[in-house]
C-alpha cells in the first residue's frame, strides 16, 4: 500500500515535469511557482537527485538582479491563465511576475544535500546555489524591512501563498478597485468559483499589480507605496527557518561568511517574532504593519510559526491549540479556526488543508519534540490522500478534494512524508 501511494505519487511529478521545471498541475497553473518549485524537489530527491537540484536551479536562474526571485516564470506562453506577463509588464527575456513568494529553497537546498546519496552532486549544486539563495534572503530584509525591525513585510496576499486568508480582509478594504483595467479570470474555468478567491478580491489583487508596475517594479519603493504591508508570522517562520538551514549548509561547505550573516538574520527575527504573539488567539497572529495592529485573526499563519525554531513553550502552546482545532473539524490543519464565522470550509485558505503546510507544521513540531502532534498531523495526511486523492487542497470536515488535480506539492509530499516516517499508508 505504501509502495502503491509512493508510485501514484511520483506519476505525478512525471505528469506535471517539464523537463527543467515542474507545473503545479495542468490547466489552472501552467508555469513554473516558485514554492511549489521547492517542495517538489523534496519529492523528486527520493527518485532522482539531480532533477531534484534542476528545478531548484531553473527558479533561481531567472532570479533578479536585485536578488528577488519571482513568484511565477513564465517559461512558455499559455493563454489558460491570468495574469499573464502582459498585465505584470516586467519586461525580462524570460518573462516573471514582480513580486516574490514564501522562500523555502534554503530549507529544500539543505534537506536535499543532507539526505544526498551523490554528495559529489550535492556538494556541487548546493555551493553554487549559495549565494543566490543567500542574495535573496538579504534582499527580503534590505526591501521588506526598511526599518530594520528584524520582520519582513509581504506587500501582495500572492507573496505568502495564503491568497484569500481572512488575515488580509482588514488590510484588503484599504485597497482600491477604482482604475483596474476589465479583465477575464481564468483560474474559475479551471476550478470550482466556490473554492477560489471572489472576483472583489480578485480586482484588488491587480489594482496592487498595476500600482506596483507604475513603479516600474523598483523594490526600493514597492514596500512603502503598497496599502497593503503585512508581517506574517507563517511567512517569516520560512524565511528564518531557511535561513537557519542556509548556516548549516554554508557551514557544510565552509563558507563561514554566508553562515554568519544568515546566523545573524535568523536571530533577530526570531526575537522579533515575539512581537506577534497574541495570547488571546493562543498563537501567533499577522501585524499591520501599515495601521500598526496586531490581526485579530485564528489563521494557520500563525500555526505554521513552529517551522522556525521557536521557543520550546510556544512549540507546545501550538501543539495545544491544534488539539483545541482538532474539536471541530475531522482532519488536520484546518486553515483557519472552523468555529469563527470567517470560516469557510472549501474556499481556499479560508478552511481547507494545504499538505504542504501540514508538513512544515508537523516537521516544526517534531524538531520541537511535540511527536505525538506531529506524526498524527502527517496520518492525517494520508488519510486525506485515501479519501480525496493528490488534490490541490481538501476539505477539514469531509475531506473533499478541492481546487486543481494531481497537484505536484501535494504529490511530492507524500513521498517525502512516506520515506521518512514510519506511517502505515
Ligand atoms: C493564483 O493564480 O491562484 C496564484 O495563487 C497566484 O500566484
Amino acid at each position: 500500500m505504501t509502495q502503491d501511494m509512493i508510485e501514484r505519487a511520483k506519476a505525478v511529478l512525471r505528469r506535471n515535469d517539464r523537463g527543467t521545471y515542474t507545473v503545479p498541475t495542468h490547466g489552472l497553473y501552467p508555469f513554473q511557482w516558485n514554492w511549489d518549485s521547492a517542495l517538489s524537489a523534496l519529492g523528486f530527491a527520493h527518485f532522482d537527485e539531480a532533477r531534484a537540484w534542476t528545478e531548484i536551479e531553473t527558479l533561481f536562474a531567472h532570479q533578479w538582479d536585485d536578488g528577488m526571485v519571482p513568484h511565477i516564470i513564465f517559461h512558455q506562453l499559455d493563454d489558460g491563465y491570468f495574469p499573464g506577463p502582459d498585465v505584470w509588464g516586467t519586461f525580462r527575456t524570460v518573462p516573471t511576475s514582480g513580486i516574490t513568494q514564501p522562500p523555502v529553497a534554503g530549507f529544500a537546498a539543505r534537506r536535499i544535500y543532507d539526505r544526498a546519496m551523490d554528495k559529489a552532486l550535492a556538494a556541487k549544486k548546493a555551493r553554487a546555489l549559495l549565494p543566490k539563495i543567500h542574495a535573496w534572503h538579504q534582499w527580503f530584509f534590505a526591501n521588506r524591512d526598511p526599518k530594520g525591525t528584524g520582520l519582513v513585510a509581504i506587500i501582495h496576499p500572492w507573496e505568502s501563498g495564503r491568497d484569500n486568508s481572512v488575515d488580509w480582509d482588514a488590510a484588503f478594504e484599504r485597497v482600491p478597485t477604482d482604475g483596474v483595467q476589465p479583465f477575464t479570470r481564468r483560474d474559475t474555468s479551471h476550478a470550482n468559483p466556490a473554492h477560489r478567491p471572489t472576483d472583489e478580491q480578485y480586482k484588488r489583487y491587480i489594482w496592487l499589480v498595476q500600482k506596483f508596475r507604475i513603479l516600474d517594479w523598483d523594490n526600493a519603493k514597492l514596500h512603502d507605496a503598497s496599502p497593503f504591508q503585512i508581517v506574517d508570522p507563517g511567512f517569516n517562520a520560512i524565511l528564518i527557518r531557511s535561513c537557519v538551514d542556509l548556516a548549516a549548509l554554508a557551514d557544510a561547505l565552509g563558507e563561514p561568511v554566508i553562515a554568519a550573516q544568515s546566523r545573524a538574520m535568523a536571530d533577530k527575527a526570531i526575537a522579533a517574532m515575539e512581537t506577534l504573539w497574541s495570547d488571546k488567539l493562543g498563537q501567533y497572529a499577522c501585524y499591520d504593519r501599515a495601521s500598526g495592529t496586531l490581526v485579530d485573526s485564528p489563521s494557520i499563519g500563525g500555526i505554521l510559526a513552529t517551522f522556525a525554531p521557536i521557543p520550546k513553550a510556544r512549540a507546545t502552546a501550538i501543539s495545544d491549540r491544534i488539539e483545541t482545532l482538532a474539536e471541530s473539524c475531522n482532519y488536520l490543519v484546518p486553515s483557519h479556526d472552523p468555529t469563527t464565522p470567517e470560516f469557510d470550509a472549501l474556499r481556499y485558505w479560508r478552511g481547507p488543508i494545504w499538505l504542504i503546510v501540514n508538513y512544515m507544521i508537523s516537521d516544526g513540531l517534531e524538531a520541537a519534540g511535540q511527536t505525538a502532534m506531529s506524526d498524527r498531523i502527517n496520518r492525517d495526511c494520508l488519510r486525506l490522500i485515501k479519501e480525496g486523492g493528490f488534490a490541490e487542497y481538501y476539505g477539514p470536515i469531509k475531506a473533499e478534494p478541492c481546487g486543481g488535480d494531481a497537484f505536484t506539492w501535494t504529490a511530492a509530499m507524500v513521498i517525502e512524508i512516506l520515506n521518512t516516517h514510519e506511517i502505515a499508508a
